[in-house]
């Protein structure tokens, strides 16, 4: 076999070919490809030249280093400059003894290191000619000539409020809601752009569009605006270096001038009013006649928080056409967009001149049908667009996103005679950040489950981890964000993204240590359990899924602020006894009239105090801080001892008889020994008690199936999964969910809405089951100790019969890592890979070693696996990178026999099959007979693409449905 190494996705600071990065020592990973199995890297060499892509004069070149690190290796080369880009290249050896070639040609170029070299004025219209508190968006413009050739050109700056740039009339890249949104008078991010391709010698000019955003603009429901300051202002420079070598800096400064355009309001929560007849044609062109624009003003303001781009940037990532359009009871138009999306509908349109159209964008229907409003509360989320009237008209809002999936149309030409739907579109809008999971299973509404996960990801994603995106809050809740960490992880590259969260917290974090509910701080309070802990929690998660420990390291002192934090509260160092908490956030065992679960807050608070104490001394131990870790793992002992000693009874009964509070006592490892073992028999208990019903809130619910698991629970934790019933995860994906509800009850069983005044139908944290659908479900988990999936843990878990097959896909640092297993009558077939430079172990369930086959051959035979063995009747595996297909005899231990009927049926009413339903008994009316109809449909539904089905379940399907006598009952 000719092997075949190579490297690819090499990355700087997670980003590939990143630009403007102020980082002086920047961190190069890369993934290894092999076609051999257990293929470990022994060397790695990187160099890295300055603007030359021949490698010739190198600036750092690290000669063969011998080690297996591949992620986040250190520049460790001559001191960086700014505004240069650096390109680099790696390549490796393996044990094997094979040397890859080098890589691609990859690079990373610096921002601006030094404040002096920032040329650029504040600028803003001057106040006497242009109200600073005028709602219209500021258009600002100036032009200039460039005297030669160009080599190269950049543009660097930012805005206080949203910008969006133009050069000659074109658009400066494709980035939305920039500069992001963080505190903004601590850090505030810039932007660096390559417009080479848009300047060119001789006039040119610049255009700038300045809106209110999160700066000035309208936040949260106590109707705050201005909130870290009443002006919008613009701060940018383009730097040009000509062929000749010399440079040229263009600056916002007094020079430029100011008017207003067609945006006449553009707000977050309200929307956006655009007159289409007051565009300035030309404006950001070079010729353009401004002599009655007006002057701009240099306003002073510190450029000292400037911080350069981290996150990813927000992105229009996917276009989404309506499913169909349709007129409500009370005779509304309205679009469905089929999915309930984030973003902003971009509309086509041929009208008269002053035609008025406008959108008005909600999540649901109410149970008759009418788009409903009630829950956005005081965000009118209403776009008004006023044609010109010069023939095709496109429009899409500017600085305003939308939650919805239903949007109300009015005023568009001849809608009563029905929308074209191919006028619309919907854009999804977020952070752009890399798709790094997928997970699926047997089962359809499972399926459908992770989808709505997902979909909730990228709706509270925007550029903030937020509670929802569509009510006037869409904030920054410290505790959502702890409770969705994990399956954030699993979806999507978390990176950058947190990275630039967490620097936010940290910088909000108050000089007690205390953290802020809400991350940028636009509203009072600070210090819930559970929330605040978001300070501790995540950058760990962060270090766990991706090695960073440069960044754990800078939080390092946060983590620690906010346990000391905890410790000074109450008459007890050891309990935190709090005044306010949330407790159990919108668990269903709470008190009437109350939004906090029954379980006591100061249970939740010390269970909360204990486990951010262990991250804490854990992170002290990876930093190497010995006396922290000495110190924090002594206050966790004592934390534990006295739990215990306040919430457990002498004979270990947990004084709180809720689920939510046995989940935490067994999941942040409160209790031992035997009053472990009652703990998990308890809360297998209550479960059983309601039936396999949950009662857990924000607090409990994400740990919740995983403590069943881990305490040997699994069977129930999947029932829970797989409850449709009222409370259940599927309940509300068999009400038609697409996103993840803020309330298990948010739309109740009658079809009416928990209440107006607090419920998103898109809010992530029940989201957090997602976590252990990939870890246990799926069985594709970490080794705790080996951070970034150095060492991989494959442990499949199987319930019964319940589910048939199920299968998860991780991007890691190290490459792709799947695990997928499926159950027939008479095998267990479990599929694997692992990526290069990482190991594995596998745990194959219930089988002994002689029976198993991999690729069809014995165990002992099979290359890759450096060691097996059996225990607790399971099959342990060390194995090395590869693909491995492993398969053993079922024996009868997970039995397959098609019981379930009822779920065949509930499968039909799954929302997308409806139609073929429809197909086949329009009309039928005689109730025996849709059963049999809706055996038929089955057939059909097998081969659905949308019902996102297994090729297994097909199969199963399609085997019993052959089985079936029909008795057809035709409609008429
Ligand atoms: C938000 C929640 C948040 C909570 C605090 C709500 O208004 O939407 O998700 O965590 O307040 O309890």
């Amino acid at each position: 076999m000719t092997t075949t190494l190579s490297i690819n996705t090499l990355t700087c600071e997670y980003k590939i070919n990143p630009i403007g990065l102020d980082i002086k020592k920047p961190r190069i990973s890369w993934k290894m490809q092999s076609n051999r199995r257990g293929t470990i890297q022994t060397a790695y060499r990187i160099q890295v030249t300055e603007n030359d892509q021949d490698f010739t004069n190198m600036l750092w070149d690290t000669g063969e280093i011998h080690s297996d690190e591949s992620i986040h290796i250190e520049y460790k080369g001559p001191e960086l400059t700014s505004q240069t880009r650096y390109y680099y290249r790696v390549k490796v050896w393996d044990n094997f003894g094979d040397e890859s070639e080098w890589s691609e040609i990859v690079w990373w170029e610096t921002g601006i290191f030094n404040d002096e070299e920032w040329k650029a004025k504040w600028i803003t219209p001057h106040p006497d000619e242009i109200d600073p508190l005028s709602e219209p968006a500021f258009l600002l413009r100036k032009e200039f000539k460039l005297k030669a050739p160009i080599r190269s050109a950049r543009i660097y700056g930012t805005g206080v409020g949203l910008y969006e740039l133009f050069i000659n009339g074109d658009r400066v890249g494709t980035d939305l809601f920039s500069p992001g949104w963080t505190s903004y008078h601590k850090r505030l991010q810039y932007q660096t752009y390559d417009i080479t391709g848009q300047l060119g010698e001789g006039n040119n000019a610049m255009g700038i569009m300045l809106a209110d955003g999160w700066y000035k603009g309208n936040l949260s429901w106590e109707n705050k605006r201005h909130i870290y300051g009443d002006r919008r202002a613009a701060y940018f420079q383009i730097h040009v270096k000509y062929e000749d070598g010399t440079e040229e800096i263009i600056p916002t400064d007094a020079t430029w001038t100011a008017s207003t355009g067609p945006i006449l309001f553009s707000e977050i929560y309200q929307g956006e009013i655009y007159d289409a007849r007051l565009e300035k044609e030309g404006w950001n062109k070079p010729g353009f006649n401004d002599k009655d624009w007006h002057e701009t003003t240099v306003q002073d303001m510190p450029i000292t928080h400037l911080v350069a781009q981290e996150n990813w940037t927000t992105q229009v990532t996917e276009i989404i056409k309506p499913i169909n359009t349709f007129v409500t009871p009370l005779g509304d138009t309205v679009l469905d967009m089929g999915q309930n999306m984030v973003g902003r509908v971009r509309f086509q349109v041929e009208a008269p001149k002053g035609t008025t159209i406008i959108l008005k964008h909600a999540e649901v229907l109410d149970n008759e049908g009418n788009i409903y409003f009630g829950n956005l509360r005081k965000a009118h989320q209403e776009v008004k667009y006023i044609a010109k009237g010069e023939g095709i008209e496109t429009f899409a809002p500017h600085f305003t996103f939308q939650g919805f999936r239903y949007v109300k149309v009015e005023g568009y030409p001849e809608q009563e005679k029905g929308l074209i739907s191919e006028n619309f579109v919907g854009e999804v809008i977020h952070s752009a950040m890399e798709p790094t999971g997928h997970f699926e299973c047997s089962d359809p509404l499972i399926n459908r489950l992770q989808q709505n996960i997902v979909w909730g990801q990228r709706g509270n994603f925007l550029d903030v981890p937020t509670d929802c995106p569509q009510r006037d809050e869409r904030l920054g809740w410290t505790g959502d964000a702890q409770v969705f960490i994990q399956t954030a992880l699993f979806n999507y590259h978390g990176g950058p993204f947190f990275t630039k969260w967490l620097r936010d917290l940290k910088a909000e974090q108050y000089p007690d240590g205390g953290v802020p509910f809400v991350i940028p701080t636009v509203v009072e309070g600070a210090n819930a359990a559970a929330w605040s802990d978001a300070a501790t929690i995540i950058p760990w998660e962060i270090y766990k899924i991706y090695g960073d420990k440069r960044l754990l390291s800078e939080q390092y002192e946060s983590m620690k602020a906010w346990v000391e934090y905890m410790r000074r509260q109450g008459p007890d160092e050891y309990l935190w006894v709090v005044t306010f908490n949330f407790g159990d956030w919108l668990a269903l065992d709470a008190p009437s009239g109350s939004y906090s679960g029954s379980t006591p807050k100061d249970f939740i608070a010390t269970a909360f105090y204990a486990y951010s104490t262990r991250l804490l001394r854990d992170a002290a131990e990876v930093l190497q801080k010995e006396e922290d870790v000495e110190e924090y793992n002594s206050l966790l002992e004592k934390i534990i001892e006295q739990f215990n000693y306040e919430f457990v009874s002498p004979s270990g009964r947990l004084v709180s008889p809720t689920q939510t509070a046995h989940v935490l006592a067994l999941i942040f490892d409160l209790v031992e020994g035997k009053v472990k073992e009652r703990t998990a028999v308890e809360l297998n208990e209550l479960i059983l008690q309601n039936d396999y019903h949950l009662t857990t809130g924000f607090v409990g619910t994400p740990y919740l199936c995983l403590a069943l698991s881990k305490c040997g629970y699994h069977e129930t934790a999947v029932k829970l999964l797989m409850q449709e019933g009222y409370p259940s995860w599927l309940y509300s994906v068999k009400k038609g969910a697409t996103t993840i509800w803020e309330h298990w009850d948010g739309i109740k069983e009658d079809g009416s809405f928990w209440s107006d005044e607090m419920n998103s139908f898109n809010h992530y944290a029940y989201g957090a089951i997602g976590d252990w659908m990939y870890r246990v479900v799926a069985g594709l988990d970490l080794d705790n100790t080996a951070p970034a999936y150095k060492r991989i843990q494959i442990e499949p878990k199987f319930a019964g019969i319940s589910l048939t097959y199920a299968k998860a896909i991780y991007d890691s640092m190290y490459g792709r890592i799947i695990s997928s297993w499926c159950l027939t009558n008479e095998d267990i077939e479990i599929e694997v890979e692992i990526p290069a430079n990482t190991t594995a172990t596998v745990i194959l369930p219930s089988t002994c070693l002689k029976n198993v086959r991999e690729s069809g051959t014995s165990l002992n035979t099979t290359v890759g696996i450096h060691h097996s063995y059996e225990k607790e009747g399971n099959v342990i595996l060390n194995v090395g990178s590869g693909c491995y297909s492993f398969k053993y005899p079922n024996e009868g231990r997970f039995s397959i026999t098609f019981t379930e009927e009822s779920r065949l049926v509930d499968i039909l009413e799954y929302k997308e099959a409806k139609h073929i339903l429809d197909q086949y008994a329009p009309g039928i009316t005689n109730p025996p007979g849709i059963f049999a109809m809706k055996m038929k449909t089955l057939k059909e539904l097998a081969n659905f693409p949308e019902a996102n089905l297994s090729t297994n379940t097909v199969n199963t399907l399609i085997e019993e449905l052959n089985k079936i006598e029909w008795n057809l009952t035709p409609a008429h």
